[in-house]
């Protein structure tokens, strides 16, 4: 049976941590807008107490927003949580994520609190939040380098004091598939009470690995992913939001779980967000880069022509591309040269289409990609024949 992921979408908070991606409070709005149009589960709109600015954005989102959760992230102070539910009450599906560090590194240095003192603060913070809504995230910063004893003993804690959901983030992007895989079945084998509630995943790409990160995670029993579009964040990002869609609607077969998000608004969802904060995807990032869908050698050219299958997992439409893109470069043979030249609204004959098949190859060897308007140039040069 396939199972539905909720997808967390943290573009708005975590993932405009990263350098360069601020945006106002026009452009959160927009962003969200699209969020709910591609049908995330939840939006989290920012850190309520962090900035006026960031309280404004929340509470703006959350009063616009019907068809997702919208969450604030608070400290596990009462500051943080007042603040987060005064920017939160006005939504429709309100949820607050509190956190706090549980690695020993993180308690000793950056909290200076022992581990009961962190133990205590998060009961009782789960317990204060759960008087103003009931759907309480908590987060255990810093997961992966936790002591699976120690957390299992925290989540029993704040489960009973009303958390629904458990979020155990890689902070770091520390942690491997299979290792990650093995923390998670330990900690619910410790915690039994997390049976009841939805385990979250949180995973940073310092190694490149925050998407198999989050696959592992799913196979482990998590309900709930939490990631970024075009994977923006904190270092080197958060997991991408577009590659675990993808990965589920892809290989749902085998995966067994699947979201409920609109695939088609993909690729729109990724372009906003390029023109908001200006910070381009590579052209080879899986999904949402430029070539993603391009083909460019003569021999898979040709096969993408014959039956897409051939070098296309998934189709371009699929993530709402309009057509295929076939890049023209040195490596691309005559097929895909006279399908260009017939897409361009031109008629050749078989001699011309040889003859200019010849000037192209010449052409391409000087330039590393040649567009539709050098293939136009080249045949008004040669002066071949007029597009019809
Ligand atoms: O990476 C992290 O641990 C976080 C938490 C605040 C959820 O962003
Ligand atoms: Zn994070």
């Amino acid at each position: 049976m396939t199972k539905m992921i909720k997808i967390f979408d943290t573009t708005l908070r975590d993932g405009e941590q990263s350098p360069g991606c601020s945006m106002n409070l026009k452009e959160k709005i927009e962003m969200a807008k699209q969020l709910e149009r591609m049908k995330v589960d939840v939006i989290e709109a920012g850190f309520a107490i962090s900035s006026p600015g960031d309280f404004h954005s929340v509470k703006t989102i959350a009063e616009t927003i019907k068809d997702c959760t919208v969450a604030s992230l608070a400290r596990t102070t009462e500051q943080d949580i007042d603040r987060a539910w005064e920017a939160l009450s006005g939504a429709v599906s309100p949820r607050i994520h509190t956190f706090i560090a549980t690695s020993p590194i993180h308690m000793e240095y950056k909290l200076l609190m022992t581990p009961e003192e962190v133990y205590e603060r998060s009961v009782a913070m789960v317990k204060h939040a759960k008087r103003y809504c009931s759907d309480i995230e908590w987060s255990a910063e810093d997961a992966t380098r936790s002591e699976p004893e120690f957390l299992a003993r925290v989540i029993e804690g704040v489960i009973k004091a009303g958390a629904t959901t458990i979020n155990l983030p890689d902070t770091v992007g520390y942690t491997t598939p299979d290792e990650y895989y093995a923390f998670l079945m330990k900690v619910q084998e410790l915690a039994p009470s997390m049976v009841n509630i939805t385990l979250s995943s949180h995973c940073h790409n310092d190694l490149g690995l925050a998407v198999a990160n989050s696959l592992a995670a799913i196979k482990a029993g998590a309900g709930q992913i939490e990631c970024t579009i075009n994977g923006i964040g904190e270092r080197a990002g958060n997991a991408a939001m577009e590659e675990i869609i993808m990965a589920l609607h892809t290989r749902k077969d085998s995966l067994q779980a699947d979201t409920r998000v609109v695939t088609t608004e993909i690729v729109r969802s990724s372009n906003l967000l390029s023109r908001i904060t200006g910070v381009k995807v590579q052209p080879n990032k899986a999904i949402v880069g430029e070539n993603a869908f391009a083909h460019e050698s003569g021999i898979h050219q040709h096969g993408v022509m014959k039956n897409r299958e051939t070098y296309e997992i998934m189709t371009p439409e699929s993530v709402g591309l309009t057509q295929n893109n076939l890049v023209l470069g040195k490596h691309s043979g005559k097929h895909a040269f006279r399908d260009k030249v017939k897409n361009l609204g031109y008629e050749l004959t078989e001699t011309e289409i040889d003859r200019m098949f010849q000037k192209f190859k010449e052409l391409a060897d000087k330039k590393k990609s040649v567009y539709d308007r050098d293939i136009e140039a080249l045949i008004s040069k040669e002066a071949v024949q007029v597009p019809k």
